[in-house]
Formats: C-alpha cells, structure tokens, sequence
C-alpha cells in the first residue's frame, strides 16, 4: 500500500508578488483538473510570499509550506523564522535540511534534526531533505551517505505520517541531469529499509519524494518508481504550466 502521494513545488530564492499570479493559475488547473491518486500538492515560496500565496490558492486544496525554520520557537535570532510562524502564516509544510540550507549555512544533520523536531511540535509537517554529492556518488558511498543522514536528521519518536523524506542527489539539482531510474529505485529502498529498521511498520507510511531535475519529461517515468512517493520540484515549479504537467504525471 503506498502512501498518499505528495508533489511539492520549492520557489527557493525566487519570486515577488506578481509571481502569485502562477500560483493563482496551478489553483485553477487543480481545482479544475484534480489531482491522480487522491495526491497532495504544496507549494513553498519564499517566507514573504506566505501568507498572499495563502489567500490566492483559497479553496484549491493545495496546501503551503515554509523552506526552512529555526529550532527555537522565539528569541533573539535576528533574520530567522519560526515554525510558529510559518504555521500563522498558513504553512501545512516546512522544508528543512535541503542541500542548499546544508551547504550555504553549515546546517549539519544535528542543526536538522532540531529543526524538524521543532515542525512537528508545531504541528508542521517537516520535508526532510537528504542526498549525496557527485564525489560521493562517484565514491560508491551514495547509500552509506544517505543512511547516515536519516540516522542523524530524524527526529525520534516522530509520528510516521507526519513526516517526509525528500531524497535528492545534490548533484541532480538544477543541472538537468537525473539517476537513472534502477539508481532511483535502489536508493529509495534503501531508505525505506532504513525507515522499517528505525520506526518499524510505521516506517512504511512515510512519503519518500525525489528531488532533483524533475520535469514534465520524465516526471512519468521518475514517479512511477517503486517507494518515490512524489517530488520535490524546484525550477519546474515556478511556471504553473510546467509543475501542473508533473502533477498530472502522478
Ligand atoms: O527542492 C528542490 C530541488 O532542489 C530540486 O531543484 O528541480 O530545480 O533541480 P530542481
């Protein structure tokens, strides 16, 4: 039984207010169209789009979610946000733990932990985010590299349903470049072996996305792969066009 399907849609650093008019027009595809296999769509724009991205999905069902959030629940953490407040923003998500956060800011496994303990306190859904580099994949270390970051990322005793794993290969980020799917494949299982190890059968319960170059062009293929439970799209979301196509691929 695969769990409830997830398409989540990561604006990074990108967009301002007129961009909301792509996601006005991915609530009318959805609420027009809806969504195969009963699945879920989020989109997660920048902090500052919150909350009118919010108002412009309405009743579409497509939920938001925050990029990352500080461990803490307030204080003095000049520039931080926390999952409190994405939550009054309207967040059902957060993303923590994304290799652009791990690289640019230092985050390690520990700092993501903490981070997604503090979403589910909040009762925020965390995408945690894992995946090797190029070197490591090069290395034959993908699987080890990947296992040793759930162990470490992973809050305990989170409830299963409430969180996702997103598995993206930092070096199929933006690139154009994708694993070949009997790599995907084997990847996902791995984690999902991991999960099953750790959290038992409620490990089976916890959506597994892939990440990295996802595309209306392979978007089919990808989705269909065994244990991938949805994407984490990061260009192809920005054009409402191209991120309802992966969404249709479901
Ligand atoms: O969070 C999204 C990922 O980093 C994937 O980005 O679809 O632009 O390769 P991308």
């Amino acid at each position: 039984l695969r769990p409830i399907p997830l398409i989540a849609g990561n604006w990074k650093m990108n967009g301002v207010t007129a961009a909301l008019a792509e996601a006005e027009a991915l609530a009318t595809l959805v609420a027009t169209h809806g969504v195969a296999r009963g699945g879920e769509v989020a989109l997660c724009p920048p902090a500052t789009l919150l909350m009118a991205m919010r108002e412009r999905l309405g009743r579409s069902g497509i939920a938001t979610g925050g990029q990352d959030c500080h461990a803490r629940a307030s204080g003095a953490h000049t520039g931080d946000i926390s999952a409190a407040m994405l939550k009054d923003a309207g967040a059902r998500f957060v993303i923590v733990g994304h290799s652009e956060r791990r690289a640019d800011h230092g985050e390690t496994d520990e700092a993501v932990r903490e981070k997604a303990a503090a979403a589910v306190a909040t009762d925020l859904i965390p995408i945690v985010c894992v995946g090797e580099t190029e070197s490591q994949r090069l290395s034959g270390e993908a699987v080890r590299v990947v296992e040793r970051q759930l162990d470490g990322s992973i809050p305990d005793g989170v409830p299963t349903e409430g969180i996702v794993i997103a598995y993206e290969p930092v070096w199929a980020i933006g690139t154009g470049l994708t694993p070949t799917l009997a790599d995907i494949a084997e990847m996902h299982e791995a984690i999902r072996r991991r999960l099953v190890e750790r959290f038992g059968e409620g490990g089976h319960s916890v959506r597994i996305l892939y990440g990295g170059s996802l595309k209306p062009g392979n978007a089919r293929e990808i989705l269909a792969v065994d244990n991938v439970d949805g994407g984490l799209v990061g260009g192809a979301s920005l054009l409402a066009k191209d991120f309802f196509a992966i969404i249709s691929a479901l």
